[in-house]
């Protein structure tokens, strides 16, 4: 799809024949499995200014905590025990965290006692030697989101950084050969159509392996507490666009979605989704790490995993 095209499909009034063909791409491409990934989201503290999170620097209510190597460890076993497969490593960025050393042994041990098991990590913009330093340990996958490719917008949500900056760690990832993820948010205030069709076709141009696009939420603590939050059914569109661009993408019904509505799930998984994420962090530690408000339920990692598999059983995929 050109990028006049995707503007074109984004504001149809029908949108149906791109769901079907993201559909049809996602069954050629992925089969019937849904991938299930357990992330485990080990620290709160943050340097960055980005506006729309609740963890930015400036925020001083929010709840700042950091797990230990060890508790980070421990967490990733129990979640391998109940079943998850992919370990996703999560958090702000964090001063402690930022010469790499503890995600280094973290996936060193996890790769050493579960070589089946991905090891993703999701930690920022870490230096270019870090990132490396990880990917030596043994990690497989880097997922660090583009956010939105309007540069001026980009620039005022994150006055630390730019548009640039994060596209040339992206590079970096890539070419330390992780399977590397990207992505954005919708409904950000200020955005364009045409701005969310280039966010698609960043996604190309890099030809991520992976791909998270989330409504944007708005936090009652932060400088966008006021606006509007993004819409569920866009997101879901730039999914199944994303699905027609990158076919053998993976890519996640994000958890953002599932805040806004819990039965546009089973839809995204109809429509060109074929992940999905859910903490397994222990309960102390769970609700601080809060990006956007939501709803989270309490931390029964065996009872949470078995009822995720019979949601996607219940639209006739198999969860992995
Ligand atoms: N609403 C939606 N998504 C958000 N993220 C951070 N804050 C918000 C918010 N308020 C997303 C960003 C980030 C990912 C970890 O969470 O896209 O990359």
């Amino acid at each position: 799809m050109r990028r006049e095209e995707i503007i074109k499909a984004l504001e149809a009034d029908d949108f149906s024949e791109y769901y079907n063909l993201a559909r049809d791409l996602t069954r050629k491409h992925k089969g019937n499995e849904i991938l299930i990934r357990a992330i485990i989201e080990y620290s709160s503290f943050c340097v960055r200014a980005c506006a729309y999170c609740g963890l930015n620097c400036f925020n001083d209510k929010a709840t700042r905590y950091r797990m230990t190597e060890k508790e980070i460890i421990e967490t990733a076993f129990n979640a391998i025990n109940v079943g998850y497969k992919t370990i996703v490593l999560q958090g702000g960025e964090d001063p402690l965290f930022i010469d790499g050393e503890i995600l280094a042994n973290v996936t060193y041990k996890i790769k050493s006692n579960f070589p089946d098991v991905a090891v993703t990590i999701s930690a920022g913009e870490l230096s270019d030697e870090v990132i490396k330093k990880i990917r030596d340990a043994g990690a497989n996958r880097y997922l660090l989101r583009h956010e939105t490719s309007d540069r001026e917008n980009y620039k005022k949500l994150h006055p630390d950084s730019c548009f640039e900056d994060r596209y040339r760690k992206l590079k970096v990832i890539k070419k330390l050969g992780y399977e590397t993820g990207s992505g954005f948010m919708v409904g950000l205030p200020n955005q364009s159509i045409e701005s969310i069709a280039d966010d698609l076709l960043v996604l190309k141009g890099l030809e991520c392996e992976m791909a998270g696009m989330g409504p944007f939420i708005s936090h009652p603590e932060t400088s966008l507490a006021n606006c509007e939050n993004g819409s569920a059914e866009m997101t879901l569109r730039c999914v199944a666009i994303a699905r027609i661009l990158l076919p053998d993408a993976n890519l996640p019904v994000t958890t953002a979605v599932g805040v806004l509505n819990s039965e546009m799930r089973q839809r995204a998984f109809l429509n060109g989704a074929n992940v999905i994420m859910r903490k397994v962090n222990p309960e102390v530690y769970k609700k601080a790490y809060e990006l956007y408000p939501g709803d989270l339920g309490e931390t029964n990692l065996k009872k949470e995993r078995m009822d995720l598999e019979k949601m996607i059983r219940s639209v006739g995929l198999i969860p992995v």
